[in-house]
Formats: C-alpha cells, structure tokens, sequence
C-alpha cells in the first residue's frame, strides 16, 4: 500500500569517478531487489547529471542533498530546484539535521525550500528528528511534531501526497548508535498520527516515512519489520553498493 523506499545520503563523499564506480555497482545489484521496492541515491551536486544521465531508465533514481531557497538569480553558489530538474534528478532531501545544525536551516527556510521543490514537480525528503538532550529530556515526540506542522502542515493535501519522511534521532546519525526497532516504530506512528490530524486518513497512510540513524543491514531486517516503517535514509552504509543493496533486501516478504 505504501511505497518501501531506500535512499542512500552520499553527503560530502566520493570524487566524480568514485561515484560512477560506486553508482554503476548500485545499479547492477539493484536488478536482484523486488519490483516494489524504489531505490534513491543522493550525490553530491556535482555528479547528479552524469549519475542521472547513466541510471535513466533504470530502477535507480537520483536525488540532490539540498536546493536554494530561491527560484533563481544573484544567489552566488546557489543551486536551484530548475537546475536538479534539469539534471534529471527527482528528489530533494530536505531539512538534514546536518544542514539545520551547520548551516543554520529554520523550518521557515525549509518550507520555502519544500514547496519549491513540489512547485517544480520533484519529490522532497523531508526529514526530521531530536537531538540527544531532548530525548533525555522526554522531548522527542513534541520536537520531531514541531518540525512536521511548522513546515509540512503549511501543505495542502495534494502537496502533502507528494512528500516523503525521513525519521532521523540525530543521537543515532553516523555514531553507530541506533534507535531500538520500538523506538523508531513509536516515532514513526507519532508521525503518521499528526498527519491524520492534518491530512486524514487516506494521506497519512499513503505517506512514506524512513528511518534513518546508523540503519546497516545488520539492524535493518528488525527495523524494516516495524509496521509505520517503510524504508530507510542511510548514510555511511550507502558508500558501500552491497551494504546499500542488503539494506534494500531487509523489507519483511
Ligand atoms: P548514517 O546517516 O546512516 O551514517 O547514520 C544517516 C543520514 O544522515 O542520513
């Protein structure tokens, strides 16, 4: 019912070439992955065009780690959502906690950022998630719903349809700790619940929400069972086609 999703976050990684290498390997194991299960990877800007270019028609589509908050002009450095489209790519990850926390990304910028990129008919990957001392202090829930209904309720429900989730406890990115299947599940299911407040029902339950945090194939079998869990945002494991793709094979049959 929902799409089972896998994106793999490439963040400042790999050289042009190695992201061919490491983009042609995702591609030929990906053949060996069931039809309902979509693959994204996100590189770095600089090699979205070639990627997308090698992968079109294929099983694997592309994403950009990040867009402009701005439809285009004297942004020096800026890359705007026309552009990604125009590489072929589909998808915007939106709202890393590594761009909210070094690069000073408010909801405000992030809804500016989310609706550009459905304006342009791309898909973002909106993510959320807590940091350590607000899990300490009992402040999750309340946290990660802030985030969703200070960006995402400013949608309508057919922008909404559009959009996907990333779940993503910032204690549990890339420090090899990770998020108990039970914690992801509550989360995850706090999530769907605010957007049955918003969007009901039939929105809510088509929406795609991924766990992300430190999720390897060791862990991703377990997590991937969970039932408001439809997928994963992986970073590290990414970087390594076999681990990606065995991430990929964890959705229960
Ligand atoms: P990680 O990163 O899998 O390396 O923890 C996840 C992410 O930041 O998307």
């Amino acid at each position: 019912m929902r799409k089972q999703i896998v994106a793999g976050n490439w963040k400042m990684n790999t050289t042009l070439e190695d992201g061919l290498k490491l983009a042609a390997q995702v591609n030929e194991l990906s053949q060996s992955l069931p039809q309902d299960v979509e693959l994204i990877i996100a590189p770095p800007f600089t090699h979205l065009h070639t990627l997308a270019n090698k992968l079109q028609g294929g099983k694997v589509k592309v994403s950009s780690q990040n867009c402009a908050a701005w439809d285009k002009g004297a942004y020096t450095g800026e890359i705007s959502v026309d552009m990604i489209a125009s590489t072929g790519a589909s998808h915007v990850i939106l709202g890393h906690s590594e761009r909210r926390e070094y690069f000073g990304e408010t909801s405000e910028i992030l809804l500016k950022k989310v609706k550009l990129t459905l304006d342009k008919g791309l898909t973002p990957i909106f993510c959320c998630g807590e940091v350590l001392d607000e899990r300490d202090a009992n402040r999750h829930f309340e946290v990660v719903q802030t985030q969703i209904e200070e960006v995402l309720f400013n949608l309508t429900e057919g922008e909404m349809k559009n959009v996907i989730i990333a779940y993503e406890p910032v204690w549990a990115i890339g420090t090899g700790r990770t998020a108990t299947p039970e914690q992801a599940q509550e989360m995850h299911a706090h999530i769907r619940k605010c957007l049955v407040k918003k969007f009901g029902n039939a929105v809510a339950n088509a929406t795609s929400i991924l766990y992300g945090g430190s999720c390897k194939p060791d862990n991703a079998v377990e997590i991937f069972a969970k039932p408001d869990v439809d997928g994963g945002l992986i970073g590290g494991a990414s970087l390594k086609a076999e681990d990606f793709i065995a991430i990929a094979k964890s959705f229960p049959k």
